[in-house]
Order: structure tokens, then sequence, then C-alpha cells
């Protein structure tokens, strides 16, 4: 029966990693996946996760289930880290453990249509290229509204807010809460408020992505909009990674946390979700979060790593385009300076970053989408250099 089946290509992001690791050339430079990189272009183990690590081997004593809600401890720290102290949404979120962001939005996919199965979920155009597979499989209506002009560089939000006075009450609208993946374009404060306030007047359900908390300004401001639309709307879904803010991206780590005005039936929905698709979520990683976030000395260690992982991936955005006026073209690429996160387009053709990839060793996704991260002050004069031939 499976001689039905055609092959499919890769993912557009994760062939990317294949591609690169194919190439034999000595000098090439990977701008592909969205892992943070240090400056040898390693991925390390933050110090703060070994030290948790060392803990953890020392104390624990069973590997007996964790149960469908994950680790308790862990799920009442990530809301604290999420929504900050005394935040008055607190005891109406349940917040539960799910392997990674991408576990996360697959529950909350699932939650969404047991809430209302008739539901669309209006992403922004562009976004996260595995957002649709995740919420789309799971037999989800999608829709877009425009986010991102790559003309400016600059956020749509006239034509977004537009878009968004047709969305019915209780749809949901992806949001992404900082970081925007693939474009590196954020809401501001105030757009933040137009979007609740739209919300509102309209009765949709605003569903934010947090995967970079951390990586644009700080943990609390990059959480700004989070704990807005939990102060001032009824109900929320988010999803929280903590692959990159903690660098456990092997481990699958994160979690859904649902704002609703009955958490415990909430929690009691995610929980028989959980169950009926992979019973239960996997240890080690939340174990690392919980430690990490409960000792005072380690958590202070771990903001030190993730502060150092966010200043380096400024200042490769600021070089970059300091390199980039040798060629003429800081002017064309300077919105690289302004966009937060890991990532930012170059605004090439697809032809374009073909010819990166076979001339100069350069990889990144068809989209012309860049990791900062993959760039050193050792590879930026050749990347500036082979970006300013391929024009
Ligand atoms: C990315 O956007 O590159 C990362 O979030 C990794 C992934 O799974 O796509």
């Amino acid at each position: 029966m499976f001689e039905s089946l055609q092959p499919l290509a890769a993912d557009p992001i994760l062939g990317v990693i294949a591609q690169f690791n194919n190439d034999p050339r000595t000098n090439k430079i990977d701008l592909g996946v969205g892992v943070y990189r240090d400056e040898q272009g390693n991925t390390p183990i933050l110090a703060a996760v070994k030290r948790a690590e060392e803990m953890l081997f020392a104390e624990s004593t069973t590997k007996a289930y964790v149960g469908p809600l994950g680790n308790i401890q862990f799920n009442q720290l990530l809301a604290g880290l999420l929504l900050g102290d005394a935040h008055p949404a607190t005891s109406s979120l349940s917040l539960v453990q799910t392997p990674g962001g991408c576990g996360a939005l697959r529950v909350a996919a699932e939650f969404i249509k047991r809430s209302n199965s008739s539901a669309t979920i209006w992403v922004s155009d562009p976004t996260w290229g595995n957002h649709v597979p995740l919420l789309g499989d799971a037999g989800i209506n999608l829709r877009s509204y425009p986010y991102y002009d790559f003309a400016t560089h600059a956020l749509k939000f006239d034509e977004m807010m537009s878009a968004l006075e047709e969305v019915k009450p209780g749809d949901l609208v992806l949001l992404h809460a900082c970081c925007h993946n693939p474009s590196g374009t954020d809401l501001s404060a105030e757009q933040w408020q137009a979007v609740v306030d739209l919300a509102q007047k309209r009765g949709f359900v605003p569903f934010i992505d947090i995967a970079y908390q951390g990586f644009g300004q700080n943990l609390d401001s990059d959480a700004y909009g989070v704990r807005l639309v939990c102060e001032q709307l009824p109900e929320a879904i988010v999803a929280i990674s903590c692959s990159k803010n903690f660098g456990l991206y092997r481990e699958r780590v994160g979690a859904v946390a649902v704002l609703s005005q009955a958490p415990a039936v909430a929690s009691s929905h995610i929980a028989s979700i959980v169950r009926g698709i992979y019973s239960m979520p996997p240890d080690h990683g939340a174990a690392i979060v919980a430690r990490i976030l409960a000792d005072k000395e380690l958590r202070a260690a771990w903001v030190n790593e993730l502060t150092a992982m966010r200043s380096r991936i400024r200042d490769m955005r600021v070089s970059l385009v300091g390199e980039l006026e040798k060629y003429g073209l800081a002017q064309r690429f300077s919105h690289i300076e302004r966009q937060h996160g890991m990532f930012s387009f170059l605004g090439l053709t697809p032809e374009q970053v073909a010819k990166l990839a076979d001339e100069h060793a350069v990889y990144m996704v068809e989209s012309s989408r860049i990791n900062l991260a993959g760039l050193t002050p050792t590879n930026i004069p050749a990347f500036a250099d082979a970006l300013s031939r391929t024009l």
C-alpha cells in the first residue's frame, strides 16, 4: 500500500542543514537553520545548563512517568518567566510542558479544534515555515494577514490592521511575541495595544508564539505583548519554546499556556489531548530549566549567558552593515541593523540564493532569510564580498 506515496522534497529550512553538510569547501558559511552559534561557529551547551545537569545527575532518584502535564515546578517557573512577578492573570493561566515549541503549537491546534471546530487561525505573511504544517495538518483552516513589506523592509501595520478588522469572533490571530521569524520585525508597544483593542472589539483570540524570549531586547521587554494580552483580554493561547534561550534544541522543551476563565477545565483538556498524542513529555530538558530558574545563582548565570548571545547577534548585525558600507550597500541593507532576533531577509531572488551557495558556499533558506548568528568577525568580510558579487 505504501507504493502510492511519492517522495517529498526536504523541509525548506531543515534541508539547508544537509546541503551545508554535503559541501566539502572549508570556507563555507551556514546562515540557514535558526540555532545560535558562537564566534567559532559552535552551538555550545550553556554553562548554566551543564551545571544544572550535573546537579540533576547527582540528585535524581527516579525515571518514573512525569504525567501528561509534565514537570509541575517547571510549569510554575516558566509561567513566572513569561508573565513576570505578580501578574494579575497568573491564576487564570494553565501552562503545560510540551516537547518543544512545536509540540506546544500542535497541542494548541488540537485544543483550538476542541473549543471551536470551525475556527480559522490567521498567520502573518510571512510567518515561520513550520507554522503552516503544524497548525494546518491538525485540520485547522489558515488565512494570512499582511505583515512585512519586502520593498521597505518594514511592518505593514496599517494593512495588517485592516485585514484583522475582518477576523471573526472566535477566530485566532497568531502573533510572534518578539524576534519575528523570519523577518526580525516586531510590533511596538503602541501597536500591541492597538491589536489588543481590536481583539476586544472583534472578539478574536490572540495566539502568541514566543520562541526567542531574551533574544530581542531582554527577558521582560520581549514578553511585553504576552503580558499586555494576558492583562487586558479574557482568553489567549501562548506557545513557548526553550530551545533558543536555554540552548536546549535537541531536548525538546517548551510549553503551551492557555489564558481562560476556567484554567482547570483548560488543563484537563490539554492533559487529555497530550495523552492521545504522545502521552507525556520527555523529562530532561524541563528538569534543567526548572533547576536553573529555581536557583538564584544558576538563574543569574543563565541570564548573563543569554545576554551574551543576544549581544553577539546584535554586534553581527552592526558589523555586517558596516562591512557592506565598503561596497556602497549599507543603505540597501540598513534594515538588518534595525531588526531584532536571529533573522532578517536579504531580499534576494531564489536564483541569487542558489548562486551564493554554488559560487561562494554561503547557505541560507530560499526566501533569503539569514540567521545572523551564523556570522562571525572572521566570515563577515567574505560574506559581504560574496553578497556584493551576487546582486
Ligand atoms: C528556524 O526557523 O530555523 C528554527 O526555528 C528551526 C526550525 O525548526 O525551523
